[in-house]
């Protein structure tokens, strides 16, 4: 910073030099970097938060920092900033702060003063009780701080879980991420990245070369789309930065600012009365055939609008986020048109960390269940299965918002359990006419319980066929759920919407009641 030799002597001629100071914080050379910036297809820093925030309610804070490093040529490079923009505008009218590499300076690397920018604007964040996003762009820990930046991203890390559950944290990768840089976002709500600009990986492909033998590109090794379909490390993931950011404020409009809060209602010109008739002709009866559960949710819900997350990863369960008469809900809905639609280890971490993800941020559940059961296989015993299926079972047993279930078809075993059945408490449980809930389809039924007397008939088919029938006839239907009180009514189809948004309206002021403890165990 150059300032006048003298210290000026009155308002006027100091506020000539604070402006004066203002213009060296984007200095010419920054002109060279951002066209860099540009040729790697990346946007600047700056042009990233006029897209993300209202038009003009962005305000910076330590905007003159500068580090105070030395060693390794840094005394001489010591520009505002220190590569980091932090501060706090307005989304869709809301506040929300910031923090934003800027890899134009030193790299975007975080040295002693860029992380102690980060921290204060995560405490400013939490105190306000509202968001904070995070824009990734960055080369990671400056190396010629050593150990200090290795220490900015431990107080980084230590906020992120202090501020979970508190407050909405949402990480955008909008360059590269790497080492243990990945962890903050790895322990925030939501991850967007963009193909072709944003990467996340612990060790490089330089470091996977000398150490596996194996070529692999950034883009392979954790590009976004590796992260949004096969790693589900990112929950959203996009072909350029000005859709990424523009979703990044509708993810916004529908949070609350913090977890004392109710998220944003909004008027609908979507009747509360709506008929649902197409879903007679949308659903297959017969159990067995698929269909798309996404057309099924985008005929309930205000508008048509579902806003997925994890839309690429664990396709065979969709979770996603919609309003029904205005009140935002998250909706968790098996996907007969993805592997049938059964659970695994993949969907069970998705909806479990849907369903955490909503109950901590005060979200009502809406769960539309057409589940053949858990996926059986070496793999997926192997895989871990079994605790992994437990985390879904343990994120509904311990959500306290208000819970709807819906059985579209057919409901089997544990999955219909694990897919917020009555008695794991959800406080609303309806169905349709035609559905099946039971241990197990009929023919594997038959095969268990009649299995002598099948064997020992004169006709072992007919036997067989006999027993099927039976089997259908007396437990395969929603009346006997119902008759026992493990349902609250069966529906016509046509009737989903307006029951959902009746069931929802009479949960609104649910409160419950949370045993005292320092806090659960969840399976990992
Ligand atoms: C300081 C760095 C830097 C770093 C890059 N730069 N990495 N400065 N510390 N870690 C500087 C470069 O010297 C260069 O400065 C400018 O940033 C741009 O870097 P380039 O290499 O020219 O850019 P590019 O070719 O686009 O490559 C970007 C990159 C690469 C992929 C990020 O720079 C890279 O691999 N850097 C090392 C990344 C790394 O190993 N970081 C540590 C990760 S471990 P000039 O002056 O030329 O503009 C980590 C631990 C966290 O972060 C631990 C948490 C617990």
């Amino acid at each position: 910073m150059t300032v006048t030799e003298e210290a000026p002597r009155d308002l006027r001629a100091g506020v000539a030099e604070l402006h004066a100071v203002r213009e060296q914080v984007e200095p010419g050379l920054l002109a060279k970097a951002s066209q860099a910036q540009h040729a790697r297809g990346k946007l600047t820093v700056r042009e990233r938060l006029d897209l993300l925030f209202d038009e003009g309610t962005f305000r910076e804070v330590e905007q003159l920092r500068r580090h105070r490093a030395t060693g390794f040529g840094l005394e001489d490079r010591r520009p505002h900033t220190d590569g980091v923009v932090t501060g706090w505008g307005r989304i869709h009218g809301r506040r929300v702060f910031v923090y934003a590499h800027d890899f134009r300076i030193l790299g975007g690397s975080l040295g002693e003063a860029h992380a102690e920018k980060i921290h204060k604007v995560m405490d400013l964040a939490e105190a306000a009780g509202a968001p904070i996003i995070s824009l990734s762009d960055g080369a990671g820990a400056r190396i010629q701080e050593g150990v200090t930046a290795l220490a900015g991203y431990g107080g980084i890390f230590r906020r992120n879980v202090r501020c979970s559950g508190v407050i909405p944290q949402i990480s955008v990768i909008l360059g590269p991420c790497a080492g243990g840089a990945t962890y903050s976002p790895a322990l925030t709500d939501f991850v967007f990245m963009v193909r072709g600009v944003s990467q996340m990986y612990i060790t490089g492909p330089d470091v996977v070369r000398s150490v596996t033998g194996e070529d692999i590109t950034h883009e392979q090794l954790g590009g976004a789309d590796v992260h949004a379909s096969v790693s589900g490390a990112a929950q959203f993931l996009y072909d350029d930065e000005v859709e990424c950011l523009a979703d990044v404020r509708h993810l916004v409009s529908l949070l609350p600012s913090n977890n004392r809060e109710l998220p944003p209602v909004v008027a609908t010109d979507d009747p509360a009365d709506r008929e649902n008739g197409t879903l007679l002709d949308l659903v297959p009866a017969d159990p067995n055939r698929a269909y798309d559960m996404r057309a099924v949710i985008e005929e309930i819900v205000d508008d048509g609008e579902l806003f997925e997350v994890h839309a690429t990863w664990a396709t065979n369960i969709i979770c996603g986020l919609a309003r029904l008469d205005g009140h935002v809900v998250g909706i968790v809905a098996n996907q007969p048109a993805s592997l049938a639609g059964v659970l695994d280890i993949h969907s069970s971490e998705k909806a479990a960390r849907f369903v955490q993800t909503c109950d901590a941020f005060s979200i009502p559940l809406v769960t539309l269940v057409d589940v053949p059961g858990f996926l059986p296989g070496r793999d997926q015993e192997h895989g871990g299965i079994i605790r992994h299926g437990a985390k879904l079972l343990y994120a509904y047993c311990a959500a306290t918002v208000p819970r709807v279930q819906m059985i579209l078809r057919k409901a089997y075993g544990g999955a219909y359990i694990v897919m917020d059945s009555r008695s794991i408490g959800s406080d609303l449980s309806y169905a349709w006419p035609i559905n099946e809930i039971a241990v197990m389809g009929a023919e594997g039924a038959a095969n268990v319980v009649f299995r002598r007397e099948i064997a020992a008939a004169p006709d072992p088919e007919e036997t067989r066929a006999q027993r099927i029938k039976e089997y259908q006839r007396e437990l395969m239907h929603p009346y006997y759920a119902a008759e026992r009180g493990l349902l609250d009514d069966v529906i016509d189809p046509a009737r989903t919407r307006s029951t959902l948004i009746e069931a929802l309206a009479v949960l609104r002021a649910k409160r419950a009641d949370i045993p005292a403890r320092k806090h659960g165990n969840p399976p990992t």
